[in-house]
């Protein structure tokens, strides 16, 4: 497979969630370009305008206004759909304030755990009823300060606990046992807000800045998870090379580059820039042999949704890559661990799961003498599962069939449009 020409991934998912659920509270108008039009952000949209705020449609090219607004009870349940992080940011903000609230999702979402973000809003104080998982029902209210170990890293845990601080003008300290993608910190710290930062800590101390807040603008850079399938792309390809633009370069999310590089990618950053106090690059890709690497469970928050394409990246390395602690995939929008290895084992690659580790055999440099993926993929609904099998099918002589195509509108609509252009050369 030959790559050619330039993508520009769509807006990053996490910032998106974030800009549309902090405008929905502000006290002036908001603006944010370059936010993502896809299901997930969609039903941030449509719970948040539920609870009264006024927001546009969310739409691929344009802008979206928002009228933010004292939350009041929403008339019927919060529906969000596959999104994890709208039902727990939504559940950390509706915490500290006076609404009763009830939420729900689709069959995926209501298998994931809601108790991590539960249990601590219970200790601030918060009323919510239901098990470990959605529908829950929520009945906020005024909360009590909070000093909290994270039992994972987790930025929507993290986040919901921030953002309860926020609303209800309380102090909230979260260690996590490492640092998850900081957007959260980064977006109030613009808004003026004190957010500090100490190790794998962070701490939000209230002040006479507002419970809701001020007017803003924000522009969205690239989602670094939806590049990270034409990276593969690119580096995966026999010949050509590939120019993905205004992609965000957030630390916290870049592991998937660190691990690519030191499998032996080149993957060289052009101007670097920032954009909405968030590092963005584009980023060149050529085609480079491959060797497997270890990836150790610190990296892994910080490339814990590219788990799946890197492992896709590896059946076509040569030698062993192993993903530690990785058991947090799990409870991903499906049991990414186990159906990543049968998956991967359905083309005819090597994989297995040991405990919480996944191993992946390649099949020498670039597939080596290894035979080309051939099978038929189970997404399980799963966007990223989906994309990362996709990927592999644009590789020459595969064959690779997937469940369903329509679950990548999760979070890249454009996706397979994109994918045809950059890999038949006409980007
Ligand atoms: C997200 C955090 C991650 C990630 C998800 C988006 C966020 O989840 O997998 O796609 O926007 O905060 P966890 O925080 O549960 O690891």
């Amino acid at each position: 497979m030959r790559v050619r020409g330039r993508v520009r991934p769509p807006g990053d998912k996490s910032i998106t969630h974030r800009a549309l659920l902090l405008g929905a509270l502000a006290t002036g108008p908001v603006e944010v370009r370059g936010a993502l039009a896809a299901h997930d952000t969609r039903a941030m949209a449509a719970a948040l305008r539920k609870l009264g705020a006024q927001i546009s449609a969310v739409r691929s090219g344009r802008s979206v206004r928002l009228t933010g607004t004292r939350w009041r009870d929403p008339a019927s349940t919060l529906h969000c759909g596959n999104s994890g992080t709208a039902a727990r940011l939504l559940l950390g903000a509706l915490a500290g304030q006076p609404i009763r609230a009830r939420l729900t999702g689709d069959r995926s979402l209501r298998g994931r755990p809601m108790a991590r973000v539960t249990d601590p809003l219970r200790l601030m104080g918060a009323r919510i009823s239901g098990g470990d998982t959605l529908p829950l029902t929520i009945e906020g209210r005024k909360l009590t300060a909070l000093d909290y170990r994270a039992p994972v890293a987790s930025a929507q845990l993290k986040s919901a606990l921030l953002l309860a601080g926020l609303v209800s003008g309380v102090a909230v300290r979260v260690e996590e046992p490492w640092t998850s993608r900081d957007h959260t910190e980064r977006f109030l710290t613009s808004l003026g807000y004190d957010i500090r930062c100490v190790g794998t800590a962070v701490e939000f101390t209230p002040g006479p800045h507002l419970r809701r807040p001020p007017a803003f603008s924000l522009d969205v850079p690239g989602d670094p998870s939806s590049a990270a399938f034409f990276v593969a792309c690119g580096v995966l390809a026999d010949a050509g090379d590939l120019l993905i633009e205004d992609v965000g370069v957030n630390p916290t999310r870049t592991g998937f580059l660190d691990v690519l590089s030191r499998m032996g990618a080149l993957v060289t950053r052009e101007r670097e820039r920032e954009v909405g106090g968030e590092p963005v690059a584009d980023l060149r890709v050529a085609p480079a042999p491959l060797h497997g690497t270890e990836v150790l469970a610190g990296e892994v928050p910080r490339l814990v949704d590219e788990v799946p394409i890197l492992a896709v990246v590896a059946s076509r390395a040569e030698g062993t890559t192993v993903f530690r602690e990785v058991g947090e995939l799990r409870v991903k929008e499906s049991n990414r661990l186990a159906l990543l290895a049968a998956n991967l084992r359905a083309v005819g690659a090597a994989a297995e799961v040991d405990g919480e580790d996944l191993y992946v055999e390649g099949g020498g440099s670039r597939g080596g003498s290894a035979p080309s993926p051939r099978g038929r993929v189970e997404t399980a609904g799963d966007h990223r599962m989906a994309m990362s099998f996709a990927v592999l099918g644009t590789l020459s002589k595969a064959d690779v069939t997937l469940s369903e195509k329509a679950s990548p509108a999760v979070s890249y609509p454009a996706f397979f449009r994109d994918l045809a252009l950059v890999t038949n050369g006409v980007g």
